[in-house]
């Protein structure tokens, strides 16, 4: 028996890495997944290659999008049963260096994202009467600061308290809002990651995700599908009784 059977899940930010992995391993469980993406041609292709997904236009910064995006999904399958909260965006710079722009672009992605697509998504759930569950992405980065990455970590921090109180409120309709917190995951993500640190800590191209890689206590970075086995477990019902809760999946980085 599949574990999803049946389950209608969207994913944000799911044409690549982390999310593409959760829709393919979703899919592999017998749902039915809404690759929610701004980069559609992206979305188009993974979906393509997933049996059971398909692809939907949803920009997490704007609040039309993000309603027409649930909205296509109930169309579609039918109903909501699962949201993963995914899609995000990462910067870094020395505190004297981060630009107002740079601040509001990840804070309407990571944060202002999540809690509007959770929001939309409970409306959905709610309306249904049966419950649902949402997964919030977090973060290693929500756990503490660090030098260079002020405004992603505290986004991600954002993530961990928006998923406390979306919890709290909406297990009374019978909706689990938890949340997974991964450590370093190989991706193109961290292509763009790696550079950033190249620029302001003048290594060269790849040192920084050689070196943090070694860091992890397991041995290695994660890789997308280090993280798919709780995101499945969070979407079944064994994990009804779980709530509010920020899972950390990052080979022993960070314990709390
Ligand atoms: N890769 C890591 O090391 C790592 C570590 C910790 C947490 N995370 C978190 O895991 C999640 C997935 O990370 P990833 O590495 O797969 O990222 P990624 O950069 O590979 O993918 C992000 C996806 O989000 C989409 N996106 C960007 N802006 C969007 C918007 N406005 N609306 C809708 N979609 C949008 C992009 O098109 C892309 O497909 C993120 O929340 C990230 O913060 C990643």
């Amino acid at each position: 028996m599949r574990r999803l059977e049946g389950k209608s899940a969207l994913i944000t930010g799911a044409a690549r890495g982390i999310g593409a992995a959760f829709a393919r391993a979703y899919a592999a469980e017998g749902a039915t997944v809404a690759i929610g993406d701004i980069d559609m041609a992206r979305a188009e292709a993974t979906a393509a290659e997933i049996a059971g997904a398909y692809a939907v236009r949803l920009d997490v910064t704007d609040q039309a999008s993000i309603e027409a995006g649930v909205a296509a999904v109930a169309e579609r399958a039918g109903r909501l049963d699962i949201l993963i909260n995914n899609a995000a965006v990462f910067d870094a710079a020395p505190i004297v260096e981060i630009t107002r722009e740079s601040y509001e672009r990840l804070f309407a992605i990571n944060v202002a994202g999540t809690l509007f697509t959770l929001q939309a998504a409970a409306r959905q759930l709610i309306a249904q009467g049966e419950g649902g569950k949402i997964i919030n992405m977090a973060s290693q980065a929500g756990r503490r600061g660090e030098a260079l990455v002020a405004v992603y970590c505290a986004t991600k921090a954002a993530v961990i308290s928006i998923t406390q109180s979306a919890g709290l409120d909406l297990i009374k309709h019978g909706i689990n809002v938890n949340a997974i917190a991964p450590g370093v995951v190989e991706g193109e993500h961290w292509e763009g990651v790696d550079a950033l640190f190249a620029k302001h800590e003048n290594r060269p191209r790849g040192e920084k995700k050689r070196l943090v890689g070694e860091a992890v206590p397991y041995g290695r970075m994660g890789r997308a599908e280090d993280l798919t086995g709780i995101a499945i477990f969070l979407a079944t019902s064994e994990a009804d009784y779980i709530v509010a809760q920020t899972y950390n999946v990052d080979g022993g980085n960070w314990m709390s």
